[in-house]
């Protein structure tokens, strides 16, 4: 059972907007390390040519997404040209090749070929910046997500502080690593655009919708239309209700973890940006699992798959207490002027 919250008062929504502004500028990385970023993948696009001519690599993902960390990941996409798709190509043997290529490169070291997953990566460590990174092929969808994202990240300033706040939350309640059965920073931020979607008035629009009763123009990549509206500078002529709602970061923050602890119905639906209209589990015929996360473009993906029961109840568990920590009154101390804003992030975040 959900306690009931109180209204939220002026003071209280000032300290949870002032955190999630606080999250967001701490955790986002200056714009150097974006040049630094661009630095090591021309580096390692020349380093490759010596053995896959006509290689060409590309960052996808959070460095280029809009949400990314401080010392997040370096996603890399690699393709070769003269191929349109990885169909003609033998991917697995490609990835070791890599690998082995990889570890005569000095500057990197741990070097993992995986072709047992879904997508075939090889992961590496990049010692000067200590950064992590992995290396898959043809992952072109990947790229579109990732432009979709920047957009929607570049539409409203609150959908990036929300972004980073989210990510924030689940990495501190470790609910937020796919590779140990929970769910990736990805899923949270689909999460998030969903939320955002279905808040009335919503705060952005479907940008894979925006094309005015006109049939939806083709953008076909592995199967899938990837089209989505891509022009930031006519979105607020495109979409008029861009900038109508007025809640701040804090009110939404703390709606979002309302919403999936009190409104949203795990059972029946299904989070999914890309229709304004509600998508049932029963018509995509994902009833066995706890939670169904639809990828934007890739439509038989469910982001949810690999979760457990148990682990889907811990992911709600997390919101629930979540929901109390920055719902409910917060102690008195915590509104002075003089306590330290990062005492106040930890102790938000960390609460017992
Ligand atoms: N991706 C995807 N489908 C998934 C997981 C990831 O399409 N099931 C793509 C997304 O474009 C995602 C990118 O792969 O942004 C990289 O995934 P990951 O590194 O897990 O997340 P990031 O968004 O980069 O966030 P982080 O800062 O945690 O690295
Ligand atoms: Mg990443």
């Amino acid at each position: 059972e959900l306690k009931p919250l109180p209204d939220l008062t002026p003071q209280h929504r000032d300290l949870l907007d002032r955190v999630c502004v606080y999250v967001y500028e701490t955790c986002h990385p200056p714009p150097t390390e974006y040049s630094y970023r661009d630095m090591i993948l021309k580096d390692l696009e020349s380093f490759i040519r010596q053995e896959f001519s006509g290689s060409h690599l590309c960052l996808f993902g959070s460095s280029m997404n809009g949400f990314g960390f401080k010392g997040s990941d370096l996603d890399i996409c690699m393709t070769l040209e003269g191929h349109e798709t990885s169909d003609d190509l033998d991917c697995i043997d490609i990835i070791e090749r890599l690998a082995k290529l990889l570890k005569k490169h000095l500057d990197l070291y741990n070097i993992l070929p995986i072709t047992t997953a879904k997508v075939p990566i090889v992961k590496f460590v990049h010692r000067p910046s200590k950064l992590e990174g992995d290396i898959s092929l043809y992952n072109i969808l990947a790229q579109y997500n990732t432009r979709m994202l920047n957009m929607y990240a570049a539409m409203d300033e609150r959908v990036r502080i929300l972004g980073y706040t989210v990510k924030r939350f689940a990495k501190i309640c470790e609910i937020g690593d796919a590779s140990r059965g929970s769910l990736s920073s990805y899923a949270y931020i689909l999460m998030l655009l969903y939320f955002l979607q279905q808040r009335k008035p919503p705060i952005i629009p479907v940008l894979q919708e925006l094309h005015d009763g006109q049939p939806k123009p083709e953008k076909m990549v592995d199967g899938w239309n990837a089209w989505f509206y891509d022009d930031l500078k006519s979105l607020p002529k495109k979409w008029p209700h861009l900038g109508e709602n007025k809640e701040t970061v804090g009110e939404l923050w703390i709606g979002l973890l309302r919403f999936y602890t009190e409104e949203f119905n795990f059972r029946e639906h299904v989070i999914c940006i890309r229709q304004s209209a509600i998508l049932t589990r029963f018509e995509k015929m994902w009833t066995s699992k706890c939670i169904a996360i639809e990828d934007p473009f890739d439509l038989n993906h469910n982001l949810g798959a690999g979760v457990s029961r148990k682990m889907n109840n811990f992911i709600i568990g997390a919101f629930i207490k979540g929901r109390e920590t920055f719902g409910m009154t917060l102690r008195s101390d915590l509104y002075h002027q003089y306590t330290p804003m990062p005492y106040i992030v930890d102790y938000l975040f960390d609460a017992e």
